[in-house]
């Protein structure tokens, strides 16, 4: 196959300019791009609040664009009144009423079909139901859902009361899902009997009962949804099904018109210390930030069939399968379950069932199906498809010429999108009729965005070869307002690094000489595991959770489609097991993690010394562990060490 193109490719640096005939009808082509950015560069905040004022539907048009009084909490279109809901559903419902808004296909193969009429009867009477409950304006709500149309109904009729979601991921285990409904004082869940994924039932409520059962005073009530039909236990007065209350509800609901920056959903995502953090978003700039990168980055027509296979767990999820795309009416498809369920040609069959034009995944999805041979795709019809994209983690370049080549039949221009949970919307990515791609680089950042590299001082890197920290220059609408309930940290972890000049997004990154960015990984302990974050912090926590468990270190190590895998060094209480007893140890460990956090934080090795290298001060020697768990030779300097000897054992070499 394609080893010799793949080399080739990198030896030659090859470049792919936009086709010619995509370039000739794309909404945006080169000279429109520059175009946009001359406005950006001469007039940022005025550039935005264009676009805000056209793009988006206000109850009361703002006058303020940005105010930045208080920077770095920069409030944007600040006494303009506006809802979200509103935007994605009632402003279709004109032209487009009969439109579908959603394709559902359930894993086990069950399809759903959602008009804008449908979505917007829907999403008004859990509205209803959920004021009925008595929560209204600024109460959280968290989301645990499945992917199906329910988890974005819920999300819209929260924000159609002003109530403030959170979702946590289905994947998450009972006590994530505690800690972020204490964290975020959450008055109600909204959750279901379970969900198909894998090939199994993943039962959501069980979880969520058993984190109330620990805790979570704030809640009082628990809507379910009926989709895996499996019994569940219930507690009268707490418990309601979906069905039942929004039966009872009437099908309009009058949105709550809010201020633009009051707080849309929160997003728990991992940091490098402590627990995760509550990630807030506004309601105008953050719509705006979604909706005009879904039609740019997308190429977005009328006739758009648009499929992210993210889960609305994750910002992609919140961002690109439900506010980005609804909010410029677009069909979306929603799928429930796994992409090997029954076979690595799901993705492929629902591409071709449901004729996706529009495909957004992440490089690990890429790597896993890449690895099954390209006679699988190739039994589908996947000539719709227009536009591909990649988001979550650098895409090697391998994957990269994968996707373009047997997916995109060396025809579609591909969108390596960049950007964070923080960032509410893609920063940096071609736009496909104006870019000229390159393999593993997310290229350069979007009209109105402004990026940069620089080094420890602060001062720009203009040396192609030298990387820094990536930083943003200047606000932007769909930035994170705070960190919930910690502003300080806020400002501590994205702002302080520089006094407050940029945005640190905590990632290192180096620019080439035609000025595209290639991301070169995080500066912090962060992971990226299959696409997923996750802090080393609190993978740590959770072993030293375990009775046996005196002190662990968690670091990541390359991984041929997850692209990390999660590596553990573990000190013990009491003696250090051998053979079959330390075996059966780390089953244990890796299952009692996978309990405390879900399945996907379970370290894939675990090993058990006397003690980790530690400098003189007590710090773990991380970098010294990362090249231990990578095999690599240790280059460092050990004698700093408290315990030199200590390299050896953790080795395996004693
Ligand atoms: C990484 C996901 C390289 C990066 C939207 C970032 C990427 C972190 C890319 C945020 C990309 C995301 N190329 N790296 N195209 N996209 N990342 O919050 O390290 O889950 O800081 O948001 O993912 O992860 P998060």
């Amino acid at each position: 196959m394609s080893n010799d193109k793949i080399s080739s490719v990198l030896l030659e640096n090859r470049v792919f300019p936009p086709p010619a005939e995509f370039a000739a009808r794309a909404r945006v082509n080169a000279a429109r791009m520059a175009e946009l950015r001359a406005a950006a560069e001469k007039d940022s905040v005025g550039f935005w609040a264009d676009l805000a004022r056209r793009e988006l539907d206000w109850h009361t048009p703002f006058t303020v664009a940005l105010d930045d009084s208080a920077a770095p909490n920069y409030r944007w279109f600040t006494d303009g009144r506006i809802n979200v809901s509103y935007n994605c559903i009632d402003r279709h419902l004109a032209k487009r009423a009969d439109k579908v808004a959603i394709r559902f296909e359930g894993e086990p193969g069950d399809v759903a079909t959602l008009t804008y009429r449908q979505l917007h009867e829907e999403t008004c009477r859990l509205a209803n139901a959920l004021k009925s409950l008595g929560i209204g304006k600024g109460d959280r709500v968290v989301i645990y859902l499945p992917m199906t149309p329910q988890a974005v109904i819920a999300m819209l009729a929260c924000a159609r009361i002003g109530a403030v979601h959170s979702v946590v991921f289905g994947g998450f285990s009972a006590q994530s899902v505690k800690d972020r409904v204490e964290d975020a004082g959450a008055r109600l869940i909204i959750t279901a009997d379970g969900g198909h994924r894998g090939g199994a039932v993943v039962e959501l409520k069980k979880a969520a009962d058993e984190a109330l059962a620990g805790g979570c005073p704030t809640v009082e009530k628990m809507i379910v949804y009926k989709r895996a039909g499996q019994p569940v236990d219930w507690k009268d007065g707490r418990d309601l099904w979906w069905h039942e209350l929004t039966a009872k509800a009437a099908p309009q609901c009058e949105p709550e018109w809010v201020e633009a920056e009051h707080p849309l959903y929160l997003l728990y995502t991992s940091g490098s210390t402590g627990k995760p953090k509550g990630i807030q978003h506004s309601s105008a700039g953050y719509l705006l930030g979604a909706h005009q990168t879904t039609q740019w980055i997308f190429d977005l027509r009328e006739d758009d069939v648009f499929w992210c296979t993210a889960d609305v767990g994750w910002v992609t999820g919140h961002t690109y399968v439900c506010y980005g795309p609804l909010s410029n009416g677009t069909t979306i498809v929603m799928y429930e379950g796994g992409p090997m369920v029954p076979d690595a040609g799901r993705f492929w069959k629902i591409c071709q069932d449901h004729k996706v034009s529009l495909f957004y995944t992440a490089p690990t999805a890429i790597r896993a199906l890449m690895k099954m041979g390209e006679e699988i795709p190739a039994r589908y019809d996947l000539s719709r498809l227009r536009v591909l994209g990649s988001v979550g983690e650098p895409i090697n370049p391998e994957a990269w010429i994968w996707y373009y080549r047997v997916i995109g039949k060396e025809k579609l221009p591909i969108v390596d999108t960049w950007w964070q949970t923080e960032t509410g919307a893609a920063m940096m990515s071609p736009l496909p009729g104006a870019t000229t791609l390159k393999p593993g680089s997310c290229t350069q950042p979007i009209p109105g965005i402004f990026a940069d590299i620089v080094d420890e001082s602060g001062t720009p890197v203009t040396d192609p070869d030298h990387g820094g920290y990536l930083v943003i220059t200047k606000p932007w609408p769909s930035m994170l307002r705070t960190i919930w309930g910690d502003n300080d940290r806020y400002i501590k972890t994205y702002w302080a690094h520089f006094n407050n000049r940029y945005y640190v997004a905590g990632d290192s990154a180096h620019r080439d000489a035609d000025g595209c960015y290639w991301i070169m990984g995080r500066m912090d302990d962060v992971l990226k595991v299959a696409g997923h974050r996750l802090g080393t912090m609190e993978i740590e926590s959770a072993l030293v959770a375990h009775p046996r468990v005196a002190e662990a270190a968690v670091v990541g190590k390359p991984h041929d489609i997850k692209g990390e895998a999660i590596v553990a060094f573990v000190i013990l209480r009491g003696h250090r097991p051998v053979g079959a007893e330390a075996e059966a140890l780390v089953k244990e460990l890796r299952e009692f993690v996978s309990h405390t956090m879900g399945p996907i934080a379970k370290p894939d090795d675990i090993r058990f010394a006397d003690n980790l290298p530690k400098t003189r001060s007590g710090k773990i020697m991380r970098r010294l562990l990362r090249s231990i768990a990578r095999g690599e030779a240790i280059t460092q300097d050990v004698s700093t060490l408290e315990n030199p000897g200590i390299v050896a054992q953790l080795a395996g070499k004693a």
